[in-house]
């Protein structure tokens, strides 16, 4: 087959299966080459398909040894034109290479926010899954959450507050460096996506394993948040998804209190600006990581999703070198937001034109290679004959 990456603005429509699998291989090689690390041995990672939950699955299968459940919301193939989501190959070859190296991988395709799901996912725990876990990753992005009692649909959106945000943006698909004008949002949108991208569904999930009897004696829960600095705070800490990051924090209390009788803890894990499907699409913020980029790949401090949630996982929540804040908060992020760093990229960002965007003065070339990855375009080690001979069957025939 001949695999075409397609585009709607900034989200990638077109899919490689083949090099999907190449580009969950890579990452898993980068974790070996690490070499091992004790850590859990039963992880349910909940957003586990792509970025920062796949990687998170990643490291820990093959840094740790651990066994995974994973839950995602993905689309399978249905014809030629129409060969499903990225996520969902990388968790069939995610599966593939944990389950040949004698590792449970067991993936659920359906939606997190019901109770159904979490459902499904304890009796698995119960009944196939040794009865317990000890680490729970909520690594979820979504536009949109049904609340699982009312049956009422929420969307997210990404704005700013009581602010009118003017920058530079780019549109991918078209390679058009713009300007970007962002309205604030309104209250109803605030609170709307609080409640999708807000800590509501992580307290739920953990209310719900905990009421089960699932969760080991000092288990550890981490939820993935963002802080960002002055040049991002706008549209970012200041705006809708600040908000929601903020109400995580409420209910990583919530969730502390809860788990406090059988020694277990909540952490807010505020990690790095990386190029994913969530992030690509938030404005301005491409270009805010050609300019970090830029910077910290000249430093050698750049990472990619991999890179990140190993040392997290390897070097910090289960190593000696974990950096916490004064709110308990764990910060990884400390090489981004290096006030020597964010001076540069700022000087930087303030030089990056429509002339000169995509030139190598600014890291457009290493997010572009990145945002390509996700989707199993210009993956390195690409098989390419294998992908000419991959045929839609074997694409159907591939079990989840
Ligand atoms: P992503 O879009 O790559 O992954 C989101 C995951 O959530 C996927 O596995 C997807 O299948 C799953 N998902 C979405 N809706 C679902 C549903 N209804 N049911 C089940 N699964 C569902 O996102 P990314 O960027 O890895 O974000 C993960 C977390 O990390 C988010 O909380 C994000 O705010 C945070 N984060 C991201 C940063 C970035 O630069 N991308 C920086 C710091 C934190």
């Amino acid at each position: 087959m001949k695999f075409e990456h397609k585009m709607r603005g900034n989200v990638s429509v077109g899919v490689n299966p083949i090099g999907c699998k190449q580009e969950v291989n890579n990452q898993i090689d980068f974790v070996k080459e690490q070499g091992a690390y004790e850590g859990p041995k039963k992880v349910l990672i909940i957003g586990a398909s792509s970025s920062y939950g796949l990687a998170t699955r990643i490291s820990l299968a093959f840094g740790a040894n651990a066994d995974t459940i994973g839950v995602s919301f993905e689309k399978g193939p249905k014809s030629e034109k129409n060969l499903g989501t990225a996520g969902w190959y990388n968790n069939i070859y995610f599966k593939q290479a944990a389950e040949a190296e004698d590792l449970i991988a067991k993936n659920f395709v359906q939606d997190a926010f019901s109770h159904e799901t979490k459902q499904d996912v304890i009796k698995y725990i119960k009944e196939e899954f040794g009865g317990k876990v000890d680490l729970v990753v909520y690594s979820l992005a979504s536009s949109v959450r049904t609340d699982p009692d009312t049956g009422e649909r929420f969307n997210s959106v990404i704005k700013s507050i009581d602010q009118t945000v003017v920058g530079p943006n780019v549109n991918i698909q078209k390679q058009e460096f713009f300007e970007h004008v962002l309205e604030p949002a309104t209250q109803e949108e605030i609170a709307d996506t609080v409640k999708v991208m807000g800590g509501e569904d992580w307290q739920l999930w953990m209310e719900a394993l905990k009421e089960a009897g699932v969760l080991e004696e000092d288990v550890l829960t981490v939820n993935y948040s963002y802080l960002g600095s002055d040049l991002n705070r706008p549209y970012y800490g200041g705006g809708t998804l600040g908000q929601a990051k903020a109400d995580c924090e409420v209910k990583a209390d919530n969730v502390n209190e809860l788990l406090t009788d059988i020694g277990g803890k909540a952490t807010i894990v505020v990690a790095t600006a990386v190029t994913t499907k969530a992030s690509s699409v938030i404005p301005f913020f491409p270009v805010y990581c050609m300019g970090i980029y830029r910077i910290m790949a000249d430093n050698g401090t750049h990472e990619t999703p991999i890179m990140h949630q190993d040392r997290i996982y390897r070097d910090m929540l289960y190593g000696n070198n974990a950096m916490y804040d004064d709110k308990g908060r764990l910060r990884p992020d400390s090489w981004e937001l290096d006030p020597e760093v964010q001076k540069e990229a700022e000087t930087l960002t303030h030089t990056i034109n429509e002339d000169n965007f995509t030139s190598d003065k600014t890291g457009y070339s290493i997010f572009m290679k990145e945002y390509l990855n996700l989707a199993g375009f210009d993956v390195d080690g690409y098989n390419e004959a294998e992908g000419e001979e991959t045929t839609l069957d074997d694409l159907l025939a591939l079990e989840f």
